[in-house]
């Protein structure tokens, strides 16, 4: 058997469409566009390669984009001050601060600075504990980005065995609080966990988001299961997934690395700014259609 081919790009592509319509719309009913703020500090250049695409889809899809740009040495007080600045403008409806910050910033003191109602990236501890107690949250990008694939796939979840690999605050986790909520069984796996083969292989859907390249083995995945592959790691033979591209003779259905989950986490940030917008403005946004 070799798995179906997930196509993240397309569908991405299509989240894309839907979002650049229903802002349309929002800016008829609100008579302004919805607004995202991107914060850059440093010069990494994969963080500048990920800001200008997120500019880029943020003006296509009919938004307005804020961009700043800030030097490697500012220190926290001025970014607290830029993200308090942020929080008061009523044409942003989107805070996103890039990680990874310089190590002399704390990361969790600027996302705690962040408005929850702006936290398009969902990283706020309100926004998790919403997420967790199944209150209405923005929910970060990537793991959405995955469950909206998966849901594309298997409309009902419920009752079915899933596997995180991964513990961190912006995918592994709030992956398996998504996964919960649809009612699936969820283990989250990482680097502690005792023989993860075998928790692998009763898993009908996998969710590999270690950074580890092709971490996960043909012969740790049941037969038919669906993978989502999370990881973009460089390498020397180039960009590699943490699931071993082996896994394909295996699995029912798996996401490509590149074409996957990749171009997913840009278009729900879209569709994360346009829901902040509808919930800011009182317009009412159609989240189900998106
Ligand atoms: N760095 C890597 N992924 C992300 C993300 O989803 N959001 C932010 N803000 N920074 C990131």
């Amino acid at each position: 058997m070799t798995a179906t081919i997930i196509d993240g790009k397309a569908f991405a592509a299509g989240l894309r469409a839907r979002v650049g319509d229903a802002a349309a719309a929002f800016t008829r009913a609100a008579g302004r566009r919805p607004g995202l703020a991107v914060v850059l500090v440093g010069e990494d250049a994969a963080s500048a390669v990920y800001v200008r695409s997120k500019g880029k889809a943020t003006v296509a899809a009919g938004m307005e984009s804020f961009e700043h740009r800030l030097p490697a040495d500012t220190d926290e007080a001025a970014l607290l001050a830029l993200v308090e600045r942020l929080n008061a403008d009523d044409a942003v409806d989107g805070i996103l601060v890039q990680l990874p910050l310089p190590p002399h910033i704390d990361e969790r003191a600027v996302i705690a600075r962040i408005d929850p109602a702006k936290d398009v990236d969902g990283f706020h501890p309100v926004n998790a504990g919403r997420l967790a107690t199944g209150l209405d949250a923005l929910v970060p990008c990537t793991p959405l980005g995955c469950l909206m694939l998966l849901k594309d796939l298997h409309p009902s979840l419920s009752g079915m065995e899933a596997i995180v690999i991964g513990r961190s605050n912006i995918v592994g986790k709030p992956m398996g609080q998504l996964l919960l909520g649809e009612s699936c069984t969820v283990t989250t796996a990482h680097s502690r966990t005792r023989d993860i083969a075998a928790h692998v292989r009763r898993a009908d859907i996998v969710v590999a988001a270690v950074g580890i390249p092709a971490f996960v083995k043909p012969d740790w995945v049941k037969p038919g299961a669906t993978v989502i592959d999370v990881g973009i790691n460089r390498t020397e033979t180039g960009l590699v997934g943490d699931v071993d591209p082996a896994v394909a003779a295996v699995a029912g259905a798996m996401t490509p690395v590149p074409g996957g989950v990749g171009p997913m986490t840009i278009a729900v940030l879209l569709r994360n700014t346009l829901v902040a917008a509808g919930r800011r403005a009182g317009v009412t946004v159609d989240e189900g259609a998106l």
